[in-house]
This record gives structure tokens, sequence and C-alpha cells, in this order.
């Protein structure tokens, strides 16, 4: 897990981060560029290794011209938003009604039992983090497992080992 320490307090969108906020804000009328909300959190997540610090939901909220509380109030909606330091391997396992009739409990238990973490814990390493989430909208292919970017469908106890093992690791 990253040490508080190693993370820089300050928080600015990088130039590559700024073109693209630009581009965002293209997408929404004039005057109504604080609904890219969401979008600008994504991108200032990625830029801040993996999770939303206080002082990039501050930037957030200057550069939308919003209240602090506004932004943290959908921070702390939506679980693709991490408010504090994440694994390099972000696993997040849909254990929603369709996943947990196919077998998420053993996914769970699996992952558990290999990282030796439970849901909302990292690795001492800070290669894993484990994360219970709802639908991740995938449902025909139950259970699945969102890890970062990625899906892995139709899982089975087998095939999460496998997929742990063979992962490589994001960032690194
Ligand atoms: S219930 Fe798991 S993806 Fe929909």
């Amino acid at each position: 897990v990253r040490k508080a320490n190693d993370i820089s307090a300050e928080f600015a969108f990088n130039a590559e981060n700024l073109q693209t906020a630009a581009n965002i804000l293209k997408r929404y009328p004039e005057g109504r560029g604080r609904s890219a909300l969401v979008p600008l959190l994504e991108l200032a997540q990625r830029q801040n290794n993996g999770f939303l610090s206080h002082e990039s939901m501050e930037y957030i909220a200057g550069f939308l011209d919003l209240h602090y509380m506004q932004v943290y109030e959908a921070a702390s909606f939506y679980t693709m938003f991490n408010l504090k330091p994440i694994g390099k391997n972000h696993i997040q396992i849909c254990t929603t009604t369709p996943c947990w009739l196919k077998g998420s409990d053993e996914i769970v238990k699996t992952c558990e039992q290999e990282l030796g973490i439970k849901f909302g814990e990292t690795t001492k390493d800070g290669k894993y983090s484990l994360s219970e989430v709802e639908c991740l909208g995938a449902c025909t292919n139950a259970p699945v497992v969102q890890i970062n970017d990625e899906y892995y469908e139709d899982l089975s106890p087998e095939k999460i080992r496998e997929i742990i093992k063979s992962r490589p690791l994001q960032n690194s």
C-alpha cells in the first residue's frame, strides 16, 4: 500500500489530462460543464494512482466551480471511485443475485484464500485490493469479476485462481 508520504498532497491535472478534460467539457452545452463531474473524477483517479485523494477532489471542485461537498457526494456514491489508496490490481467481485446464484460466494472465498485479505482490504505489498460490487451489467455470463478495466466472466474458483496468478501487475 502506498504510504501517505509517498503521495504528493498537491493535485493538478498534467498537461495531457488538461487537454483530455477540455475535450470532455466540449461534450456539454455552454454553461453546463458541471455535468462533467463524473468523467473528470474518473480522469483524476487514473492520474492519482487509482484513488481520489482529498486534494484531487478539491482540485475538481475548483475546476468545475462546485463545492467540495458536491464533489465528495458523487465520489462517495459510486463504487468505481476509491477514496483511499488501492492495490495495483483492484479485484471487484459482483455478488448481486444472478452472480450469487451462479457461485459468487465461491469466487469470494477463493480470492480471500489466495490473497489473504477480505473485502475492503489491500495486500501488504500493495498489489491487490478486494471489493464487493453490485451488478456489473454482464449477468448473462455470471459470475463476473472486474479487475481494473477488464471483465472476467463465467468464472469458477479454478479460473479466478489462474487469473490472479497470471495477471500482470498494472502500473508496476
Ligand atoms: S449480477 Fe453480476 S454482473 Fe449482473
